[in-house]
C-alpha cells in the first residue's frame, strides 16, 4: 500500500491543471470527503504496527503535496487574470464619471461675450490687482475726487495708497487703451472687489463686464443700439430705458433700464412694481479719459458700459440671494447641469 502512496505522490508532483475546472476536479479527487486522501487514511486500522509509522509519514507527504500543488496552481490562475493586460477585461462596463456643470456666473459670462463677439467685440482681461492709475486716476478720478468714495476700496498698499485691489473692470479700458490703437472693441470680464458688507443683494466679491468701443464718429445712436441688441439678445427684451446718470469717465453717462414687464407676482417683486429693472452703467468716454491714454478725442471718440454678471444671473435664473453665487453648496450648483 505505501508504494501506492508513492505513486500518487509522483502523479500530484507532475500534476498540472489546463483549466480551473481541472484543479478542482483535482483537489476534489486527493483531499474530498470521498477522496483519495481519506481513503487512506480509514485503511490506517488495518495496516499492522510495525508499518503504522512508514505508512503515516507516507499519507501525510501526500497531503502536504497535494495541497501545496493545488495553492500553487490556485495563485498561478490567479495571476494569470490580473495579467489580462493593462486595459483589463475589455469588455466590462465603465466606471461612471460624473460630469460636473458649470459655475452660473460661468454660464452667464460666457453668454455675454458670445453675444458681443457676434457683433465684432473681442475679449480683454487684466489685473485683478492695480494700481491707483488703472482703476482711478486714468478714469478722470483725480485723488480726493468724492466720486471715489462711490466704490470702498480694499487697499493693499496704504502708504501710498496705490495698489489696491481693482473696484471694477473699468481698469482693463485703460491698460486696453493703452496698449492698443482704435478702431477698439472690446469686452473685459472679470472679478472685482468692494469692502461692502454681505448681504443678500451684495458681496464684496463679485463679477462684472466692461465694454469699450472706440472708433471714428462713434455717438449715442450706437451705444442705444449696441444696448437694443445686447439686452434682446440676452433677455428676449429690447425695450430700454436710459436715464441721466454720473460716471467720471464718461459724459454723459446713463443708466440703463430694461422694461422687464409686470405680468407675474416676481416681476412686481424684483421691479418694485416698475416693470423697470436697471441692469448697468454706460456713457460716453470722457473725453479725459481718452487724453489720458493718449487717444485723440477730437479724432476719436467712443462709447464703456459695464454690469454685474450676479445682477443678470439673477435675473435670469431667478436667484434670490447673491450669496448663494459663492457657497458651494453642490444642491445649488447642480441645478445647472444641464445648461451648457
Ligand atoms: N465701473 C462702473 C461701476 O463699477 C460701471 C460702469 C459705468 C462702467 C459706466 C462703464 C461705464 O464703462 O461707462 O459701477
Amino acid at each position: 500500500m505505501i508504494d501506492q502512496i508513492k505513486s500518487h505522490i509522483e502523479t500530484v508532483k507532475k500534476f498540472n491543471a489546463s483549466s480551473e475546472k481541472e484543479l478542482e476536479e483535482f483537489r476534489i479527487s486527493y483531499l474530498g470527503k470521498k477522496g483519495i486522501l481519506n481513503d487512506f487514511f480509514s485503511k490506517f486500522k488495518t495496516v499492522p504496527n510495525e508499518q503504522k509509522k512508514d505508512f503515516g509519514k507516507a499519507i501525510n507527504e501526500l497531503k502536504q503535496e497535494a495541497s501545496s500543488k493545488i495553492e500553487g496552481l490556485k495563485a498561478a490562475f490567479k495571476n494569470q487574470q490580473e495579467e489580462k493586460g493593462i486595459y483589463g477585461d475589455l469588455t466590462k462596463p465603465g466606471e461612471q464619471i460624473e460630469i460636473g456643470s458649470r459655475h452660473p456666473i460661468s454660464l452667464v459670462k460666457n453668454q455675454i461675450i458670445e453675444v458681443f463677439s457676434n457683433i465684432g467685440f473681442n475679449v480683454s482681461e487684466g489685473p485683478e490687482i492695480e494700481d491707483d492709475w488703472h482703476n482711478f486716476s486714468a478714469l478722470n478720478l483725480p485723488e480726493y475726487h468724492p466720486a471715489r468714495d462711490m466704490q470702498d476700496t480694499f487697499f493693499i498698499q496704504t502708504d501710498p495708497k496705490d495698489i489696491l485691489l481693482r473696484t471694477h473692470t473699468s481698469s482693463v479700458q485703460v491698460r486696453y487703451m493703452e496698449n492698443n490703437t482704435p478702431p477698439i472693441r472690446t469686452i473685459s470680464p472679470g472679478r472685482v472687489f468692494r469692502n461692502e458688507d454681505i448681504s443678500s443683494r451684495s458681496h464684496c466679491i463679485f463679477h462684472q463686464v466692461e465694454g469699450l468701443y472706440i472708433d471714428k464718429n462713434v455717438s449715442f445712436k450706437d451705444l442705444k443700439q449696441t444696448l437694443m441688441y445686447f439686452t434682446e439678445q440676452l433677455f428676449g427684451k429690447s425695450k430700454i430705458r436710459l436715464r441721466p446718470s454720473y460716471f467720471p469717465f464718461t459724459e454723459p453717462s446713463a443708466e440703463v433700464d430694461i422694461y422687464w414687464g409686470l405680468e407675474t407676482e416676481t416681476d412686481y417683486r424684483i421691479t418694485k412694481g416698475t416693470g423697470w429693472l436697471e441692469i448697468m452703467g454706460c456713457g460716453m468716454v470722457d473725453p479725459n479719459v481718452l487724453k489720458n491714454v493718449n487717444i485723440d478725442p477730437n479724432e476719436y471718440s467712443g462709447f464703456a458700459f459695464g454690469m454685474g454678471i450676479e445682477r443678470i444671473a439673477m435675473l435670469l435664473y431667478q436667484i434670490e440671494d447673491i450669496r448663494m453665487f459663492y457657497e458651494n453648496d453642490i444642491r445649488f450648483l447642480k441645478q445647472f447641469k444641464s445648461v451648457l
